[in-house]
């Protein structure tokens, strides 16, 4: 008895969520996201200024995947784009992401910060914002951070756990903090 109750449980549950993944990308796009086809969501992802956010074609985005723009910023997300689970992306400006990049779970790109002028309290420090811009078919590895201002070029390879102050050229491979070139591919 209570094994055919805690399947039927299951079996409701199983179909609620197979129609909440469903209608997720209808949802964004009622929310006013601009989405190209075939958009793939892994899970809940989150959005806000859903405006000022577009997604390209076949787009794949991980569970948790935080697309945070202000009313200020613009996120663009290239076709066949891939961001992997617990990736934030803020902007306050520009953040662009070219055609077949992939950025691995984790990941923090911002196009914005504080001033750091002395005497004044931090949380009163003016924002800063400068775009920052991915190339075409350019990887960001797990945990990789993406600062304010940087464009990293098409192809480059951004190494885990880097933190990427200054643009890295194209077909570049970068690692560490800060980000260093370590040779081409
Ligand atoms: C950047 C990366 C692609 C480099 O790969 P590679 O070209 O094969 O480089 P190597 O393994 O030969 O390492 C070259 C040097 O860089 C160092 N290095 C490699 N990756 C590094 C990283 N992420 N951070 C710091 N140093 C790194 C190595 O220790 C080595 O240093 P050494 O010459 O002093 O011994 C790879 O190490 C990496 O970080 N991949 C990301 C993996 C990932 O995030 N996966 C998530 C799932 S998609």
């Amino acid at each position: 008895m209570w094994t055919l109750l805690a399947n039927l449980c299951l079996a409701i549950a199983s179909v609620g969520k197979s129609l909440a993944r469903r209608a997720r990308p209808h949802v964004l796009r009622a929310r006013g996201v601009r989405i190209g086809p075939g958009l793939h969501l892994e899970g809940p992802i989150d959005v806000t200024a859903p405006e000022n956010v577009e997604l390209g074609a076949a787009v794949r985005l991980g569970k948790d995947v935080c697309l945070a723009a202000l009313p200020t910023g613009r996120i663009a997300v290239g076709d066949r784009v891939y961001i992997g689970r617990g990736t934030i992306i803020i902007s306050h400006q520009a953040v662009t992401i070219g055609p077949d990049a992939m950025i691995s779970q984790l990941c923090h790109i911002t196009d914005a910060g504080h001033g750091t002028a002395p005497g004044q309290l931090m949380r009163e420090q003016p924002v800063e914002s400068m775009p920052v811009r991915l190339g075409a078919g350019a990887w960001v590895g797990a945990g990789a951070s993406v600062l304010p201002g940087v464009t990293i070029g098409d192809g480059a390879v951004i190494g885990a756990g880097a933190v990427v102050t200054r643009d890295v050229p194209p077909g570049a491979i970068a690692v560490g903090v800060p980000a260093k070139v370590i040779g081409y591919r």
